[in-house]
């Protein structure tokens, strides 16, 4: 079996909130920014939440791909700002959709997140188990960044993207789809990024929930960064026998353009192949890569049988690389 991409979708929420702007609620300002980040505005949520972004990305997908809601056996989202403790975020999107005949459940890995849910989609399909299936990153990230820290909340934006993703029997063309994948993670480095979870206390050790907020040392993210998506796109090449040169686009996550450069240095690729829209978005987390694959997408910028290199990196740390031919 092979997974291919049949279509995409994304959304960002319309209110737009400039580098300016915050320079009215924190000390900093739009050259700051800029230059450090390569970041102009993002788009940041006054109503919807994550199920309601990832579900307008689902529906953009599927009719992309001409799906209808229940042709979809299984969802998958990649999100750590799930609008609720519990039901998953995916089984609301399933919910909002209709996909009566889908599993629906969310992955926890961040930046990461559409990356590994692609993958563990890729690894069911080939099972034989699900044929037609939504992989979606999404996040809503202005929830958990304090607003009062400039070190972080610069940074961050809302969104969602959405791929419909179909299994082609090894009768069908072979030649398209996910060919090779790598993911990692390393525990120990945890707190360089993390979100407090807000309900540690209970009746028992007496405390008030305290609000969780994003805090992170962003110099070792920078330094993890631009030596692990370099080595795990370095893996995907190696292990799938394809030359750098084969790669028509690097679609990275979009966390700092400087670490994007940085990734195009290290591996001696222009960044005319490593497409960029953080200027536009800002890190949106989970939906970094789903968001600019559907713009590259709907802008008739990938020709069937141009090789893609996804790759992401995140909180956990965690970290992924997927080969596809589209
Ligand atoms: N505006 C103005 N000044 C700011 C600022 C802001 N928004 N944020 C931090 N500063 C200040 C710092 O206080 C520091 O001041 P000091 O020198 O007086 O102490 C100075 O700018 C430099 O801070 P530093 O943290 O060294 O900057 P940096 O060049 O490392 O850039 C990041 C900071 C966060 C942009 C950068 O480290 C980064 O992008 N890291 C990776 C983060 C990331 O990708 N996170 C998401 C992972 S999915």
């Amino acid at each position: 079996m092979r997974t291919k991409i049949i279509g995409t979708g994304s959304y960002a929420p319309d209110r737009v909130v400039t580098n300016n702007h915050l320079a009215e609620i924190v000390e900093t300002s739009d050259e700051w920014i800029r230059t450090r980040t390569g970041i102009g505005q993002r788009h940041i949520s006054d109503g919807p939440g994550t199920t309601a972004m990832a579900a307008e990305a689902a529906r953009r997908a599927m009719d992309n791909a001409g799906v209808s809601p229940e042709d979809i056996d299984i969802i998958i989202v990649g999100t750590t700002t799930a609008d609720h403790c519990f039901p998953s975020a995916a089984c609301e999107v399933q919910g909002a959709i209709g996909a009566v005949h889908a599993v629906a459940y969310d992955i926890s890995a961040a930046c990461s997140g559409f990356i590994f849910s692609l993958n563990t989609a890729d690894a069911l399909m080939k099972t034989g188990a699900y044929r037609t299936g939504l992989v979606i990153g999404a996040d809503n990230l202005s929830k958990i960044v304090d607003w009062t820290d400039r070190s972080t909340c610069v940074l961050f934006g809302d969104g969602a993207g959405a791929a419909v993703v179909k299994a082609y029997s090894e009768t069908d063309d072979r030649s398209e789809g996910v060919m090779c994948m790598n993911m990692g993670s390393d525990g120990q480095k945890a707190s360089v990024l993390e979100c407090q979870s807000r309900t540690m206390e209970n009746f028992l050790t007496k405390g008030q929930p305290k609000p969780g907020y994003i805090t992170m040392e962003g110099q070792e993210v920078f330094k993890f960064a631009v030596k692990k998506v370099p080595e795990c796109i370095l893996k995907v090449l190696s292990d799938s026998g394809t030359d750098i040169s084969e790669i028509r686009y690097f679609v990275l996550h979009q966390a700092n353009y400087r670490i994007c450069e940085s990734i195009s240095r290290r591996l001696k690729v222009s960044m005319d192949r490593i497409p960029m829209n953080i200027e536009e978005y800002g890190n949106t987390s989970g939906a970094t890569i789903p968001v600019l694959l559907d713009e590259l997408n709907r802008a008739g910028k990938l020709n069937p049988g141009d090789k893609l290199i996804m790759a992401g990196f995140g909180a956990g740390l965690t970290w992924g690389a997927v080969l596809i031919q589209w």
